[in-house]
């Protein structure tokens, strides 16, 4: 039997996929790991944890899956992007890699956005706190000694990839999100480069999502028990990946992703930038194709926070919710717990919760979590309406999805029909499993990326819509009123 594994670097965990030759899932093992934060607004995690867990992983799927271990072929990596690995000369990380949730280039992205005017039209959005461009910028000031010994500057699922190949490649959608990337002709863009003190040379080479990085290092294949010429494919940044898992790969095609992160991600068949509203208009993994994200920093990550600071699991927290709902409770959350990204742009904004009375109940608390998330999306949709045709079905991924309540709101939020499709919490890891099939085998890419049976579709009801609206307006007026508290006002 032929088979595949699909490796997703997320932020909270590694997971691995084992799938048969059409996809099927098989296995799938995943290991958590920590964030450090050492200081406020800073994220950052040791490439070596990744490697470590994705190890870890394997083994276990091996002990499990004896047979179809043997029939390994092709490796597809996906990862969180636009956090920034600095190598050097011998491969081994400089410092701890800054994670896509880290605040602390504010100045560098203005100083980027001064230098190079274009920007938001060559690299498809304007430079924000968390891109990997900005951070070198800020390394180049900070950490000058440092940056002065950078080999190469790679993505975080690409650290995986030197350690399985020996090879230092990226694929087109996670080169997007460094900023350095010329999304229309798919190459780095050397101006960008320069602004930053980089040169190509430090760049990783650039594949396209389905074609081979190249085989396993003969130790590595030795020590995971895999053949040798089993392949790693270019993968996907996380948010290109998930498309490719769901089959959103033409022209509108459209979903939404509740991971740690979320996007509202639409596929492309061109590339047009729209980058006054803080859309991401980046390459897809596959060739010639695109795509616009609207890109949330807090997607379901508050109910985890608001899970850990009640001691109460998110399960919990959910029946809780919705059994006690009532759509015209006045408890609100501003869920921007790491800053955020569409539509504001604003590192500094940070979650609050208000209308709390001597009434207020946990679940009135949770339920105000799971609605502000929504509104969250809702200014996503907002954002993607000003250029693309509006939406009205959206499919959706990620580990949120498993709540059929939070997925009636945010229908209702948002006024479109979502689609859960069978198998939506694998994700990312799903896309990458996906694209080396096609590195393995070149496969038609429409048979390979077919669109999951539908499971379950939430249709909006406009009554509640109605009441949602009134609700995400004064979701806005709080976030505006808030503006000027917030740490340096004149961003
Ligand atoms: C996309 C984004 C997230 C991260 C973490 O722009 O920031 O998808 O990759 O999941």
């Amino acid at each position: 039997m032929t088979t595949y594994l699909g490796i997703d670097i997320g932020t909270s965990a590694v997971k691995v996929l084992l799938v048969d030759q059409h996809g099927s899932v098989l296995d799938s093992h995943s290991e958590a790991y920590g964030i450090d934060s050492p200081q406020p607004m800073w994220n950052e995690q040791n490439p070596d944890v990744w490697w470590h867990a994705t190890c870890s992983s394997m083994h276990s799927l091996k002990a499990r899956n004896t047979a179809a271990w043997q029939g390994v072929a092709a490796i597809g990596l996906s990862g969180q992007m636009h956090g920034a690995v600095c190598l050097d000369q011998q491969g081994r990380p400089l410092r701890p890699a800054i994670l896509w949730n880290d605040g602390r280039a504010f100045e560098q992205s203005q100083t980027l956005n001064r230098q190079c005017p274009n920007i938001g039209h060559i690299a498809g959005v304007p430079a924000m706190p968390g891109f990997t461009a900005p951070k070198l910028l800020w390394l180049h000031e900070h950490e000058p000694e440092l940056f002065q010994r950078i080999h190469k500057v790679i993505l975080p699922k690409d650290y995986v990839r030197l350690q399985l190949t020996g090879t230092y490649y990226t694929d087109v959608s996670d080169a997007a999100g460094t900023l350095w990337l010329d999304e229309a002709k798919r190459d780095w863009d050397d101006d960008i480069l320069q602004a930053c003190y980089l040169k190509r040379s430090q760049m990783p080479q650039l594949i396209e999502g389905n074609e081979s990085s190249g085989s396993l290092l003969d130790n590595i294949a030795e020590e995971l028990g895999l053949c040798a010429d089993v392949i790693v494919v270019g993968g996907a940044g996380d948010a290109s990946a998930g498309g490719i898992g769901i089959g959103a790969i033409n022209e509108g095609d459209a979903f939404l992703s509740l991971g740690t992160s979320g996007q509202i991600f639409v596929a492309k068949e061109q590339h047009t930038a729209n980058p006054e509203a803080y859309i991401h208009a980046f390459a897809h993994a596959l060739p010639k194709r695109w795509c616009h994200m609207a890109c949330l920093l807090n997607g379901a990550s508050p109910l985890s926070w608001f899970a850990s600071i009640t001691s109460t699991p998110i399960a919990t927290l959910l029946e809780e919710a919705e059994a006690h709902y009532n759509i015209h409770q006045t408890v609100y959350f501003l869920p921007y717990l790491t800053g955020e990204r569409t539509p504001h742009n604003n590192p500094f904004a940070t979650g609050t919760f208000d209308g709390l009375t001597a009434h207020t109940r946990r679940d009135d608390m949770a339920a105000a979590v799971l609605e502000g998330i929504a509104f969250s999306f809702r200014d996503c949709i907002e954002a993607l309406n000003q250029s693309d045709r509006p939406l009205t079905a959206l499919g959706a991924i990620g580990g949120g999805t498993k709540s059929t309540f939070w997925l009636q709101i945010l229908a209702d939020v948002l006024n479109v029909s979502i689609h859960k499709y069978q198998g939506s919490e694998t994700g990312p890891a799903m896309g990458a499993a996906r694209l080396a099939i096609l590195g393995h085998t070149q496969q038609d890419i429409e048979a390979i990326c077919a669109t999951p049976n539908i499971e379950r579709t939430f249709v909006p009801n406009q009554s509640r819509h109605r009441v949602y609206l009134e609700k995400h307006a004064h979701f806005s007026k709080l976030y505006q009123a808030l503006l000027p508290t917030y740490g340096h006002t004149t961003w």
